[in-house]
């Protein structure tokens, strides 16, 4: 290990890590970035087909990120935004996302990620509820496989069991509802429509179960992202959203990876046709360069909470970040950039060369059981057998064992090892040639595990 390495391994607990692993590895340090491209500590290049996490949209070593970024710090640097205080920066982005934000949305929270964007969603709903004097409608459902972050409450939505196993987790109140995963849980005579109705008769009875009156929301990411790349079946959200208005149950909508382009429209509400209550946004709002979120409550809710400050007083939620002036530049800069390169419409038509390519490259192959996704999302289905599909044993970690093959050639990709697949989000500057040489290095690194694993 080197010295700095050593230094980390004595002094961080890395978040996601598995600790004791990690005391025997070390850390792989990363030292500049530029463009879709990496550079880590011992002069190794790599292409980041992840985007840092699903947030580095507008690639690495951005100078006008980093001018927004030193002309913010000097002008202001920081002031509170509680009690009503403001700044133009925050002022002129909530302005600009609201007129991108899907119809209905009329209000943002600013926060500084999307753990804390939804956790102060959820927050506002058991508040307006209580205004709305219906105290036992508290409940929140998610669904097992999704991922929402990992603060005691929205780990608790997140539906992946590592997040809750002796973590005294899930909250009583935060119920699961079954995954929208087709390829896993599809039965043999199952079309995807049957399955989507399925699922969504699956939540009405949840709910009928547990009472409606004590359902207040439901969450879902519009593709989901750490929790497999699985966007939704056909029908799904038509029946999902049908369930939800017959009984009075707010959708929020965590757009957390797919906002700002990555599927390539604005927002998956836009590509899914959802009408969310309240939504959430993080990672790509600032590409990665300033750790920021911001939620939107319909007009509907705001009038609630304006409601409850006449009763209680203040709106006694909010954070010391919340509003920051260079985060919020920051977000105007990486805004601008996706609006002038044109990178929503990129990650539509690079998206669909990307998948197409995957689908080529692995149409054959015993061992791929499917590729998922939509635009510059996409994922990688390893099986045993897809004759018969027969998943690898637990123990035989492929994805990881893949991805560590892929660093050594040169590409970041991030494994998902509970689901045996490889996720992809890279960044939406990427153009045809970027993704050949992404799913060059790929298939090489596949080829190699498989021959030693089958
Ligand atoms: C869909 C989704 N929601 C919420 C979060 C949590 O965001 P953060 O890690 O910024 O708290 C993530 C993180 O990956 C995410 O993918």
């Amino acid at each position: 290990m080197s010295n700095l390495a050593q230094i980390d391994a004595d002094s961080i607990l890395h978040p996601a890590t598995n600790a004791d692993d990690f005391a025997r590895s070390g850390s792989k340090i990363i030292e500049s970035g530029k463009g879709i491209y990496l550079r880590d500590r011992s002069g190794k290049e790599l292409i980041d087909a992840v985007a840092g996490l699903w947030c580095v949209n507008v690639g690495y070593g951005r100078e006008e990120l980093a001018q927004a970024m030193g002309k913010a710090a000097l002008e202001l640097g920081y002031y509170h935004t509680f009690s009503g205080m403001s700044n133009a920066p925050q002022i002129q982005l909530a302005a600009r996302l609201l007129e991108k934000a899907p119809k209905g949305l009329s209000k943002v929270f600013f926060g500084s990620g999307g753990s804390d964007g939804n956790d102060s969603l959820l927050k506002i709903v058991w508040y307006i509820n209580n205004i709305r004097n219906k105290p036992r409608k508290k409940k929140i459902i998610s669904r097992w496989q999704s991922y929402h972050g990992t603060s005691v409450a929205t780990a608790s939505l997140t539906g992946l069991p590592s997040f809750h196993a002796d973590f005294d987790l899930p909250l009583s109140n935060i119920l699961h509802t079954e995954s929208p995963d087709f390829f896993r849980y599809g039965l043999a005579d199952e079309t995807e429509l049957q399955f989507s109705l399925r699922r969504a008769q699956q939540l009405e009875d949840l709910i009928l179960e547990q009472g409606p009156d004590t359902i207040a929301a439901f969450i879902a990411e519009p593709v989901m992202g750490a929790g497999g790349v699985v966007p939704p079946p056909e029908g799904y959200f038509e029946a999902i959203q049908k369930v939800l208005r017959r009984h009075d149950i707010l959708f929020i909508v965590d757009e957390v990876v797919c906002g700002y382009g990555r599927l390539g429209k604005w927002f998956g509400s836009e590509l899914y046709d959802l009408q969310p209550d309240m939504m959430t946004t993080a990672k790509a709002l600032t590409s990665g360069y300033f750790p920021y979120s911001a939620s939107f409550v319909s007009d509907e809710i705001w009038q609630l909470i304006k409601q409850a400050s006449a009763k209680y007083g203040n709106f006694a939620h909010g954070y010391t970040y919340a509003g920051h002036p260079i985060g919020a530049s920051v977000a105007m800069a990486n805004l601008d950039i996706i609006e002038k390169e044109n990178l929503v419409e990129n990650a539509s038509a690079v998206g669909k060369y990307f998948h197409q390519t995957l689908n080529q490259r692995f149409a054959n192959d015993s061992f791929v059981g499917e590729v998922r996704g939509i635009g510059m999302i996409a994922a990688v289905q390893f099986l045993k057998d897809k004759a018969d599909k027969l998943f690898f044993d637990k123990g035989t970690k492929i994805s990881a064992k893949i991805a560590a093959r892929c660093y050594q050639n040169g590409l970041i990709s991030r494994p998902l090892p509970s689901l045996d697949s490889m996720a992809f989000s890279p960044p939406l500057i990427c153009t045809t040639r970027d993704i050949d040489n992404i799913v060059d290095i790929f298939e090489t690194s596949v080829r190699a595990v498989m021959s030693e694993e089958l």
